[in-house]
């Protein structure tokens, strides 16, 4: 959606994967989905790090919402876990320097079954506005099939006629997919900043390797259509959270990067272990998802049960593109495998010379490599090892 808006994929923290639709306070008073949730978070993102690193939109995913519209027809907030309202916790949010993201469903109700859009798409879009929100995500839960398009086209419309810069992102492939069905990402690129293409990620290595196949072999009917103001979204990143080991969590770090996915994390900032952060802040991997071309990268081939995905990235030198790479391995046996790989397999033959780093390990290679070489990468169990080549002036 050329709305000026998202123009790298979007960064920041969602609710829904860590704390789902925990609306019990008594029974968890320190996870419930409330004012005072989302204050802590924001506090932690600003002052931790996250903010600086580039994640700023703090979203409120599904389960805000009183059970009815106000007299007026407009949304309200459930007043006990808001008992400020919206506006007063998007001025909190906005105060700590982040931007501030909800969630709204077109059909007749959200997922988690609180009143959805169907019939208020403008008065909710000029709600949203009054709230000062940034960023909107437009879930598809109870609508019918032929309703989507007018409504998520409608929505659109009619956020952008509130004249506030509002990033719109979109559900509605995730509920046409299916085998034999899908979407059109051409259209969706123009009406949309994002969109969440597939099912929903769980906390678990399964969970998240299922998207991770479906999105290499699905592949070819959407990666032209990511760029500056549009992206796939395979959905947030577990890392931090119960079900990835700390290999696994750099393996969705390197493909979200290559995959120009929106990095969405949906962790608790309070609890979140070191090494974990450090994977969420890493630079190299959030500079290469961020890179400005916007080319989403692809996977490549299996070799030796590795996948080798690539994207080409900035520099381009001499008319030769960086390229990031990922050997994620889909290997169980326990060691970290030895892979021989020339450059001319993982398609890097033009440039005579890369300078190689590899973004989690900086201490290996990080020297020249040259295009007649084979190189050598030692792959962990479920784990990923990143690397970025730097074709050198010819
Ligand atoms: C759907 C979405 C999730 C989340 C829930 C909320 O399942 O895909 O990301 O927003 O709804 O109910």
């Amino acid at each position: 959606l050329d709305n000026g808006l998202a123009r790298r994929p979007p960064m920041g923290w969602m609710s829904w994967q860590r704390f789902l639709c925990v609306v019990d306070c008594n029974l968890y008073p320190d996870d419930c989905i409330s004012d005072t949730l989302f204050r802590q978070m924001a506090d932690r993102m600003s002052e931790d790090g996250y903010l600086e690193a580039g994640y700023e939109y703090l979203v409120i995913d599904d389960c805000w919402m009183a059970t009815k519209r106000d007299e007026q027809g407009k949304l309200q907030p459930d007043l006990i876990r808001f008992p400020y309202g919206m506006k007063n916790l998007s001025d909190y949010v906005h105060s700590k320097g982040l931007k501030f993201g909800m969630y709204q469903a077109v059909g007749r109700k959200t997922c988690a079954g609180y009143p959805g859009s169907k019939g208020h798409l403008e008065i909710d879009a000029n709600t949203f506005a009054e709230w000062d929100v940034d960023y909107i995500k437009m879930d598809g839960c109870s609508a019918r099939k032929y309703e989507y398009k007018k409504a998520y086209t409608d929505f659109g419309k009619f956020l952008n006629n509130t004249g506030r810069p509002i990033v719109y992102s979109c559900s509605w492939p995730a509920y046409l997919e299916i085998p034999g069905i899908h979407a059109n990402y051409t259209y969706l690129a123009e009406i949309c900043n994002l969109w969440r293409n597939w099912a929903d990620i769980e906390d678990s290595y399964e969970s998240l390797t299922a998207i991770i196949d479906w999105f290499s072999k699905n592949r070819n009917r959407f990666i032209n259509s990511a760029g500056p103001g549009n992206w796939n979204d395979p959905d947030m990143l577990l890392i931090g959270n119960y079900g990835l080991s700390i290999e696994q969590s750099k393996s969705q770090m390197a493909l979200w990067a290559i995959m120009a996915a929106p990095l969405l994390m949906s962790v608790d900032f309070r609890t979140i272990d070191q090494r974990s952060k450090d994977i969420l802040l890493n630079k190299e991997a959030i500079a290469i998802n961020q890179d400005k071309l916007g080319l989403q990268g692809r996977w490549l081939k299996k070799t030796d049960s590795i996948d080798i995905w690539v994207r080409q990235i900035a520099p381009v030198v001499n008319g030769e593109y960086t390229y990031a790479v990922a050997f994620h391995s889909r290997r169980e046996d326990g060691f970290p495998f030895a892979l021989r790989v020339a450059l001319d397999e993982i398609s890097l033959s033009n440039s005579i010379e890369y300078f190689v780093t590899d973004i989690f390990e900086p201490t290996n290679f990080n020297r020249t490599v040259n295009v007649a070489e084979e190189i050598l990468v030692r792959v962990k169990p479920s784990g990923v090892v990143f690397l970025k080549f730097v074709p050198q002036g010819i």
